[in-house]
């Protein structure tokens, strides 16, 4: 292959190329760099790799496998395009694309213009720091897997446990203190307080993208980065809210990877 396409993060270095007219993708963590170096010495000695991320600078250019810096946010625009063609969401109007990565970043996307609107600090890496101090266990799968088995509802207090038996003034099932009800519900586990992380880190992210999408009349919000992977909980918690901010929520398969996938086509 002549190009590779390489999204170096705060976490996992993303790859993304293209054999026999089919698109390949795989991960490295950031501790894997020397295999993933490896890799690419083996694969295709003198491809020439397009970086991208924040951690570009981990990627060596050498005279046999020359790198050049592709901009971050344009890789992410245009692999999130190509990603909602072949995934058959593509989009006319203004989207908004949240990138759920070890921090995210939210960011207004109209025809071939992408706007950083706002960011969070609680995302993925928060799941992965709290979600190991609460549960002793230090892999995303093990975290998700353990959020997949819980209730947030046992350890969020809603606001139908202080109204009860009240009619409330507001919609019932919505949370009134993240973790709220831990000190006084003492059967919630593990289990439950690393649902109610995951609960929290989309009730930040939607909280902050619904209004932004409000103020920007946008209507389709599109979930991409690698905090998503395999993790149908926080998923959940980012489409529970569409009725009431009116948005209709989009997932790309390979959202992980839509910037490396943009840095290869740049
Ligand atoms: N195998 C894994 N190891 C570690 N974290 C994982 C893994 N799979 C998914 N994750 C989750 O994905 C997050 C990293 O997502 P992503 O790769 O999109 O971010 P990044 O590009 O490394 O960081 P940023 O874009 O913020 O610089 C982690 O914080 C964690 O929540
Ligand atoms: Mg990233």
């Amino acid at each position: 292959m002549e190009k590779i396409g390489i999204d170096a993060g705060g976490t996992l270095i993303k790859i993304a190329y293209e054999e026999h007219g089919k698109l390949h993708v795989k991960t490295y963590s950031i501790q894997e760099k020397n295999e993933l170096l490896q890799w690419l010495k083996f694969i295709s000695p003198g491809a020439v790799l397009h970086v991208t991320g924040g951690k570009n600078n981990l990627i060596p250019n050498l005279p046999s496998q020359k790198a050049h810096f592709i901009d971050e946010f344009q890789s992410l625009l245009e692999g999130t395009r190509y990603l909602m063609n072949i995934e058959k969401q593509p989009s006319k109007k203004d989207y908004l694309v949240v990138n759920i990565g070890t921090g995210t970043s939210i960011f207004h996307v109209a025809h071939h213009k992408i706007e950083r609107l706002s960011g969070s600090g609680v995302s993925g890496g928060t799941l992965m720091g709290l979600g190991s101090i609460i549960t002793g266990k230090s892999t995303f799968q093990e975290l998700i897997a353990l959020a997949e088995k819980g209730n947030h509802e046992n350890s969020d207090l809603l606001v139908r446990d202080i109204y009860e038996p009240n009619e409330p003034p507001i919609f019932w099932d919505l949370t009134a203190a993240n973790f709220g009800k831990v000190n006084h519900h003492k059967t919630s586990e593990k289990a439950d307080h690393m649902a109610a992380l995951i609960q929290l880190v989309g009730e930040i992210t939607i909280s902050l993208a619904g209004q932004l999408a409000l103020h920007k009349n946008i209507h389709k919000i599109v979930f991409i980065g690698s905090a998503l992977n395999g993790n149908r909980p926080l998923k959940n918690v980012l489409s529970s809210f569409q009725d009431k901010l009116s948005y209709k929520a989009i997932f790309l398969d390979k959202g992980a990877y839509a910037g490396a996938i943009g840095a290869l086509l740049a």
